[in-house]
């Protein structure tokens, strides 16, 4: 990276931000790093701005801007204009999958983060913006991620896990993602494009359930059942206010493969995420 380039890092307090503070270290760069949560760790490459970026993109002048957090932000903050000639921004590989779910609040998220990509590649090409957009399948790692961390809920509170199908799932690793964006920022308009991004190894739904088991020391048993029967389940548990970030939606989606060709950014970006350890 060149000396003394400024990154803005929106979503610093997150796993894929905290990584990436890990990784610009002792790398001639100073990172502002936004987020309303204090990142984990201080660095002396790092100035914290905490703002809440609902109230305005951050009135921070910096080169490139890499964006983990909601990608609204990165499309507010490239629209303010503050001297950016490169942006890296997270979405996601789910617009793909989820627009035809049967959760019509899924429906409309999904939409909307589809027209917020296209905004946000609209917004750089009329400022002359390298943008890359990264769109990888679901994300683990740093221990607080929505998904394995809620699985890890599920089978230390079950011995018995009921599954409804076995679609394919290519985990990714948030630090994979980092290490990727330092790259893309390095290796400059080579990089600029949509990127599909898969994890370093595809297995079923039940096998990811089971290594997620392992990983925390338990030998759980998989209850294959119908669909039907788990979002009835489900519903009801809802009636009584349990397992409401549980929805039917999750349970249909089991047995669809939520998994995407990423030989794209394989062989052009060097894209090489590690295998599934949770
Ligand atoms: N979760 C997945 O499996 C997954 C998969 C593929 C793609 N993605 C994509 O990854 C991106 C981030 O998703 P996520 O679920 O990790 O997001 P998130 O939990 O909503 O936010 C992650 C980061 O953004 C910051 N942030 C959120 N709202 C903020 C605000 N109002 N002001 C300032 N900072 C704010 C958070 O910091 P504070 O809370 O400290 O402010 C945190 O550092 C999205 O573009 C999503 O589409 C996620």
């Amino acid at each position: 990276m060149s000396e003394g380039a400024i990154i803005l890092l929106l979503g610093a307090s997150g796993a894929g931000g905290r990584y990436l503070l890990d990784r610009t270290a002792g790398q001639r760069v100073r990172v502002i790093a936004v987020s309303r949560r204090e990142p984990a760790r201080a660095f002396p490459h790092v100035t914290w701005l905490q703002h809440d970026l609902e109230r305005g993109p951050a009135d921070v002048r910096a080169g490139t801007l890499v964006s983990f957090g909601p990608l609204a932000h990165a499309l507010s903050q490239v629209e303010q204009g503050t001297g950016l000639g490169r942006v890296i921004a997270l979405s996601s590989a789910s617009t793909m999958f989820k627009k035809q779910s049967s959760d019509r609040a899924e429906r409309r998220q999904m939409d909307a983060l589809a027209r917020c990509e296209q905004a946000l590649a609209d917004a750089c090409r009329e400022r002359d913006i390298i943008m890359t957009l990264l769109k990888p399948t679901m994300i683990y790692g740093g221990g607080d991620d929505a998904n394995v961390s809620r699985l890890k809920g599920l089978v230390s509170r079950l011995a018995y896990v009921p599954v409804a199908g076995r679609g394919l799932r290519a985990p990714v690793h948030a630090d994979d993602l980092a290490r990727l964006a330092v790259e893309c920022v390095i290796s400059g308009p080579k990089s600029a494009g949509t990127w599909l991004l898969a994890g370093g190894e595809t297995l079923t739904y039940p096998d990811m359930l089971s290594r997620v088991a392992a990983s925390e020391g338990r030998n759980i048993r998989l209850l294959r059942l119908p669909a039907s029967i788990m979002k009835a389940g489900i519903r009801a548990a809802h009636l009584t206010g349990r397992l409401k970030d549980i929805t039917p939606a999750m349970i249909e989606r089991q047995a669809m493969d939520l998994v995407v060709d990423d030989t794209p950014a394989r062989e052009q970006l060097g894209w090489n995420p590690r295998p599934f350890r949770p």
